[in-house]
């Protein structure tokens, strides 16, 4: 027997669902969403959604918000016959972001795939957010993630009062995605134990979830696909199994190709992020920004950016988010701490902690670079002297 859920009524029934505490997002920030500290996709980028959907006259998949043309446009930028200027969210080839799109409107599931730091959960949010209009069907994966994270669990209090039913089930955020034709998210797919992975093999091949307990099944709605993230540098994960490869289109995220592409990305998200944390930033840190993506980038690729001087790589991935993540914490120093401005003393420890994980040997590493590299460059002696000091 094949039944219709209503996803939506099923969770607000069973009042204690442990899967997603988050309301199904509406077209409207909910209440209390111009206060959250990060708002969902959906909801921070609704005016510019609202947009693209208005002037979107091309084919729509089933259940899709916007075109195909239109999710790509969202995510890579670009201005509306009005005007309406839409801001790049993912900066990359625009052939990897055509792919990923266009493999949500097939059969099969996609699987961002890169190492550390290359924006998977961000594209995979945004995605979800401009096809489905709702990012928050997602199940995280780690690695004690069972079996029902996937598939649905139970109320215990509703089924030892009444038994096995429908009232008594908690779908998964996948179940609920398959019901509704949505988006569904997983992230961090190899850390999920392989036998409990193999859930999604049923659910990607057939397109249906059964419930042997009622005798029932929910089928997958048209409009429903699933988008997985996987990280490709860190040990002690779990493989995907072949079987369930073959049910994804794997699009790999590259590590941005030139320094310019890395300090635009460090420079908007800094910037974003810095206006949700009300930390003051002005266009005099962009120097900053540079010296921080030119570290990273030259230990990273093990040569410097004039390609003369070989370096070695520290043990650390020194990704673009880390980037990210020592300039907002520099600028959060200079407005506290400092006039405000970014200066080579509020990035410097910040860097340092990015590059020196193992403190023996990449200690030695930087402590090379910053002797042969940095000590030398002109216009570094403010920075080389700031490393000195938080490395002594
Ligand atoms: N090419 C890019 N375009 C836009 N933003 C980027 C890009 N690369 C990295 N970022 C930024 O880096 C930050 C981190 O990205 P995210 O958390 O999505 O990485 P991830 O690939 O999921 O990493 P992990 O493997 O650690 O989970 C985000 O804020 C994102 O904006
Ligand atoms: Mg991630």
């Amino acid at each position: 027997m094949t039944v219709s859920v209503d996803s939506t009524t099923s969770t607000t029934e069973n009042q204690s669902a442990p899967v997603s505490t988050s309301a199904p997002a509406s077209a409207a920030a909910p209440a209390g969403e111009a206060e959250a500290l990060r708002p969902h996709a959906e909801h921070a980028f609704a005016a510019e959604l609202a947009a693209l959907a208005a002037q979107d006259d091309r084919p729509r998949p089933a259940r899709w918000r916007l075109s195909p043309w239109a999710v790509a446009t969202y995510l890579l930028g670009g201005t509306l016959p009005d005007g309406t200027v839409i801001s790049p969210k993912y900066v990359g080839p625009r052939r990897i972001v055509e792919v990923a799109v266009t493999t949500l409107a097939t059969d099969r599931a996609l699987l961002l795939l890169g190492v550390p730091g290359t924006a998977k959960t961000w594209v995979s949010e945004h995605l979800a957010a401009a096809v489905s209009g709702d990012s928050t069907l997602l199940v995280q994966g780690t690695a004690g993630t069972p079996e029902e994270a996937i598939r649905y669990g139970w109320n215990y209090a509703q089924l030892l009062a009444h038994g096995p039913s429908r009232d008594a089930l908690v779908p998964s955020p996948v179940m609920r995605a398959m019901a509704d034709g949505m988006t569904a998210r997983v992230e961090e797919l190899t850390r999920i134990p392989a036998d409990v992975q193999d859930t999604l093999i049923t659910i990607l091949s057939e397109k249906t979830l059964p419930i042997p307990e009622l005798g029932q099944e929910v089928q997958a709605v048209r409009g429903f696909n699933l988008i997985a993230t996987a990280n490709n540098r860190d040990r002690g994960v779990n493989d995907l199994s072949s079987a369930l490869r073959r049910r994804f289109n794997t699009v790999v995220l590259p590590l941005p190709e030139t320094a310019e592409a890395e300090v635009e990305i460090v420079s908007r998200r800094v910037d974003q992020i810095g206006r949700s944390l009300d930390l003051p930033s002005g266009p005099e840190g962009i120097d900053e920004i540079r010296r921080v993506v030119t570290v990273f980038r030259e230990l990273r690729d093990g040569v410097t950016a004039d390609g003369r001087t070989k370096v070695k790589s520290p043990s650390g991935t020194l990704s673009t988010a880390e980037a990210i993540s020592v300039v907002t914490n520099g600028l959060a120093l200079a407005a506290h701490f400092g006039d405000g401005v970014l200066r080579p003393g509020d990035v410097a420890a910040g860097i340092l902690g990015a590059v020196v994980r193992d403190p023996a040997a990449d200690r030695v590493i930087w402590q090379e670079y910053l002797e042969a590299v940095v000590r030398e460059r002109d216009g570094w002696k403010d920075f080389y002297r700031a490393c000195r000091e938080v490395s002594a």
